[in-house]
């Protein structure tokens, strides 16, 4: 196996990024119960200034990348968010908002029309004000209406995104009837990846087959009788497959993520890997980063797989799976996705579908709600480097 910190693919063998996410704040008005943010994201509470990211858009540009993603945390808590997205679009970046809508006042979306934002993905917890303000513990669905409307008044594509579990599967058919009233022109259903938060929730979370195959039959009957009017994107779960995504198309394939802090990341989740140095925007070109950093060769091509994944066969459709989920299920990030059902371990996955179909583990602990609090509680037990110790995240597949 390739040595972690030293393994380097040539730059001629990679592709240039075309997306990229600029992750302007870890901050959040939301505690979502599945938030992708790192559980110990209190450890990483600097924040790039405006001449560091306009620094970075520009990089990235010059790079090839041509989609830009504005995330968080809520990005709107930046107050200099309409100057990055003027700035991106000088650049000539298709530019994507994506918000919980608290904030997105009238006098800001009219900033951002003229800063010449693209497009707008709204996050909704449910199609419910119960479960909506109690998975994101806040009282905010009504809020979150008013700004759908507002976004449509204002004339921006808008993407209506809904992360989905065991508590709001059996509502699919409400939700996109919410879409649909809210004239959204896309549909996220996306069904909870276990990573960050909802690693942690997981117990609670997870979904039994039948409540998966249901929602699934409804989306296939929406779609055939919706036409185009809005498109639905179907995020499925892959601890219910047999063989793993393609996770983010490949390890530094065609997604550079950018931290609050500057850190680079070729997936949401991966400053939790253990044994790679993720390289700052601020100590080190973003050119060399993406073609030369360790970091981002540690999981490109085939050299660093191990059995059963290099010699099988399906290698180059899905790529061994997740790095993060191999990580976080098996302790080790090059072994094979355990979602797998080649991989040796596959055998967890299975027991993990069955606890959660008998309900099991929810006695575990309570659920647990993202916020401050939390994160450094969970900080505190967890190995790593903060941002004073000087330190240098949708990862599904669709149907
Ligand atoms: Fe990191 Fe899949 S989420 S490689």
């Amino acid at each position: 196996m390739n040595d972690p910190v030293t393994a380097s693919a040539p730059a001629h063998d990679v592709a240039p990024p075309l997306w990229l996410l600029a992750e302007l704040t870890y901050r959040c008005p939301l505690h979502c119960v599945f938030c992708y943010n790192p559980v110990d994201y209190t450890r990483h509470h600097r924040e790039l200034d405006t001449a560091q990211w306009i620094d970075v858009l520009r990089q990235a540009r010059e790079l090839g990348a041509a989609q830009l993603g504005f995330s968080g945390g809520e990005p709107l808590l930046r107050d200099d968010l309409e100057t990055l997205v003027a700035e991106a679009r000088a650049l000539g970046f298709y530019t994507n908002l994506l918000t919980s809508g608290v904030g997105l006042t009238d006098a800001r979306l009219d900033a951002l029309k003229q800063a010449g934002l693209d497009h707008i993905q709204l996050s909704f917890q449910d199609s419910t004000q119960e479960l909506n303000d109690f998975l994101s513990h806040t009282r905010t669905f009504d809020l979150k209406k008013r700004v759908a409307d507002s976004i449509k008044q204002h004339g921006f594509p808008m993407v209506l995104n809904c992360v989905l579990h065991r508590y709001n599967l059996p509502h699919v058919d409400k939700i996109i009837d919410m879409a649909l009233a809210m004239g959204a022109e896309y549909l996220e259903l996306a069904n909870t990846q276990y990573y960050g938060w909802a690693q942690i929730n997981r117990a609670h979370l997870l979904p039994t087959r039948e409540q998966l195959e249901a929602a699934e039959a409804t989306v296939e009957r929406y779609r055939q009788s919706i036409g185009s009017r809005c498109k639905i994107f179907f995020v499925v779960p892959d601890y219910f497959e047999r063989r793993p995504k393609r996770c983010m198309n490949g390890w530094g394939a065609v997604f550079l993520g950018v931290a609050p802090d500057g850190v680079a990341l070729p997936c949401h989740t991966a400053r939790s890997l253990p044994g790679l140095v993720f390289p700052n925007v601020t100590e080190v070109p973003l050119r060399e980063i993406w073609y030369d950093s360790p970091a981002f060769n540690r999981f490109r091509g085939f050299d660093w797989m191990k059995e059963p994944c290099r010699s099988c066969s399906e290698k180059t459709v899905d790529l061994g799976g997740c790095r993060c989920q191999a990580f976080l299920l098996t302790g080790d990030a090059a072994n094979a996705d355990p979602v797998c059902d080649k991989s040796p371990m596959h055998e967890q996955v299975v027991q993990i579908v069955r606890a959660a179909e008998a309900r099991e583990r929810e006695s575990e602990h309570p659920i647990l709600f993202r916020n401050d609090a939390s994160s450094r509680r969970l900080a505190a037990c967890a190995p790593g480097d903060a941002d004073d110790a000087g330190d240098g995240r949708e990862a599904g597949r669709e149907r």
